[in-house]
């Protein structure tokens, strides 16, 4: 197969638009924004000049200099005009810590309300960006559900782990980044280039709308296959760039790994052993008999636990991987295993939690 057109353009309505036909298009809903003038900074607010009248020393001590030696300061008399003086200075510093405290408080009231104006319009900014990614989101995943059947979220979900599984956090490198496209004649890659078909007709429905990376097509259609199949819905975040070439070869994990092996593997990128232990659950899903192959749930822990591998001869010895049968004769994966296996939800808690980290591990981001 040829490999899939890479995105080129995924630079969405709010990257593309002018600065000012963004504040047009958004002018319903945020206040206008405008920087003050030169002029009206050089020139002190009325507010600031007033406080500066108020904290200017003259104003503080009136008549001090002219009243002689004894004169009251604050209030006091002296005998001995060194103690006077001190006390003076005192007064002073008093005064022009207040003086700067003023300035300060004055200086706040006058930008206060262009820092409001400026919440107001990062808050339109923010709002129309969350709108505008609720109906991208909305489109993506209704085109999606068109091409993601239960039969077919398996491989699906599995490629999410291929593109983003390739994430190595001390290179800063590889990650969730639409590479996968490039790397489908890697061996570890067999089998995936027809979950990229699938994706790749309902990519290129929201490409003629709104151009989508593959990136974001991969993270919300393993989202999808896994809510597809019974398992929780997760909410997918938008706006990941793809990358226009292959990620360095060797990140993902080798089935034959110890589980030392996997939880280093999984360190590199990020991912707590607890989270080696939730994605893995994955496996629930597809031909290596945890259950029902189309059905996202918790049999993967409980057919873990029952180790059917042991078994002499037949299909349960075919069940699972060497990486998960693994995992269960680690002392700290098996107290996950078990709780998993006692407990869905949790499962399900889990493994959309780390199910995001997965598809946000490396990823680079549209700006606003
Ligand atoms: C822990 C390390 C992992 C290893 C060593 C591993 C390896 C494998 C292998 C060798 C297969 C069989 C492919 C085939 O049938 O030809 C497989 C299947 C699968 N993997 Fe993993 N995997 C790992 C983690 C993950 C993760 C984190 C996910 C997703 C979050 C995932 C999702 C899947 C799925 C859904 C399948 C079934 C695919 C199908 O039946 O079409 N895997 N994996």
């Amino acid at each position: 197969m040829a490999s899939p057109s890479p995105s080129t353009t995924h630079l969405s309505p709010l990257t593309c638009c002018s600065s000012s036909s963004l504040s047009s298009h958004h002018s319903s809903r945020r206040t206008k924004f405008e920087f003050p003038a030169n002029s009206q900074r050089s020139s002190p607010s009325p507010i600031a000049s007033r406080a500066g009248a108020i904290a200017s020393p003259s104003s503080s001590t009136p008549g001090a200099a002219s009243s002689g030696d004894h004169a009251p300061v604050r209030g006091r008399c002296f005998a001995n005009p060194v103690d006077r003086d001190l006390s003076e200075l005192a007064a002073g510093d008093r005064v022009s810590r207040r003086r700067r405290k003023l300035i300060a408080v004055a200086g706040l009231a006058a930008t206060l309300p262009f820092l409001l104006q400026l919440r107001g319009y990062t808050e339109g900014i923010v709002a129309d960006a969350a709108e505008l990614d609720n109906d991208e989101y909305t489109m993506i995943k209704e085109e999606v559900r068109k091409v993601v059947s239960k039969v077919k979220a398996a491989g699906v979900l599995r490629l999410v782990f291929h593109d983003a599984g390739t994430f190595e956090m001390g290179e800063n490198s590889g990650g969730m980044n639409g590479s996968i496209v490039y790397e489908l004649e890697r061996p570890e890659n067999a089998g995936l280039k027809k979950p990229v078909k699938i994706l790749e007709k309902a990519k290129g429905e929201v490409d003629a709308k709104r151009p989508v990376s593959w990136a974001d097509m991969i993270a919300v259609a393993g989202a999808e296959a896994v809510s597809v199949c019974g398992g929780p819905t997760i909410p997918v975040v938008l706006g990941r760039l793809d990358s226009m070439k292959p990620d360095p070869e060797g990140r993902l994990p080798e089935e034959t790994l110890d589980a030392l092996g996997l939880k280093q593997c999984f360190q590199r990128k990020g991912l707590s052993t607890q989270e080696l232990v939730a994605l893995s659950g994955a496996h629930t899903l597809g031909s290596k008999g945890f259950g029902n192959p189309v059905v996202f749930d918790n049999s993967y822990y409980k057919v873990l636990l029952e180790k059917p591998w042991m078994s002499s001869a037949g299909m349960p010895s075919m069940i699972g991987l060497p990486s998960d049968r693994a995992l269960v004769e680690d002392n700290e994966c098996l107290r996950w295993i078990e709780k998993y296996a006692n407990d869905q939800n949790l499962f399900f808690k889990d493994f959309e939690n780390a199910y995001v980290k997965l598809v946000n591990s490396g990823a680079r981001w549209r700006s606003l």
